[in-house]
């Protein structure tokens, strides 16, 4: 986890566990420094167990290792936009991820797929943090590409690619915005803005407030 006192570290209004302050995504990655599989594989397990409707689990990850398979790495690269590709390219661990588009129970369209997908992932990203491990989602890709690469099958549509590994130096990244971006603390809107009591927009506080 990064120190305490790193900037992106959240500054949160209330007491929240310290994986989920920790968590950040970093464009930065030390391209230097791999990932196992037995590390990754802990980040798979942490999605695996996360809720979904149905139970249907619909989220498929395909992995891309440069240390494993440069030409692999290579061609999933090529699917980056050129903005994220300018970061991402350092990362030696690039994941794709995709959804069943139709629920196993009926093969009817299942619209909770990225919803559920998304939950997992969220899980993947906390479990990264508990193994300082960090990630970075991107959906600035080409999805056709990425599909064709991956062989990722009909009746599944890829929907985001995840750059994963250690955080690097912020000073070898090759934009300006995004060597400022690194070192600017993360902001939110704050829990009354987005949580009610009761009616929409009546504000959500400690009774003792
Ligand atoms: C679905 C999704 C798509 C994203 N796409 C991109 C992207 O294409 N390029 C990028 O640099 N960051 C991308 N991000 C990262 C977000 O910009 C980042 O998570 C957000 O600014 C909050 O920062 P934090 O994760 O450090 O808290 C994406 C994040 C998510 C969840």
């Amino acid at each position: 986890m990064p120190k305490s006192d790193h900037p992106k570290v959240a500054a949160a209004d209330h007491d929240v566990h310290e994986l989920i302050r920790h968590r950040w995504s970093p464009r930065a990655f030390d391209p230097a420094r791999t990932v196992s599989r037995a590390d990754l594989l802990r980040l798979f397990e942490a999605a695996r167990w996360a809720p979904s409707s149905f139970n249907e689990q619909p989220w498929r990850f395909v992995v891309v290792m440069r240390d494993q398979s440069l030409a692999a790495w290579e061609a999933v690269t090529a699917s980056l936009s050129p903005t994220n590709r300018s970061w991402a390219a350092a990362a030696p661990v690039l994941v794709l991820a995709s959804i069943r588009l139709t629920l196993e129970r009926t093969e009817q369209a299942n619209p909770l797929a990225w919803y559920d997908a998304g939950q997992a992932v969220a899980l993947l990203t906390v479990q990264a943090t508990a193994q300082g491990l960090f990630v970075r989602q991107m959906e600035g890709f080409d999805h056709e590409h990425a599909r064709r690469v991956c062989d990722v099958p009909e009746g599944f549509d890829p929907i985001v690619m995840m750059a994963i590994g250690y955080a690097g130096d912020p000073d070898t990244l090759s934009s300006d915005k995004h060597r400022v971006a690194e070192r600017t603390p993360r902001r939110r809107r704050a829990v009354g803005d987005f949580v009610f009591e009761n009616t929409w927009g009546r504000l959500y506080q400690r009774e003792d407030a």
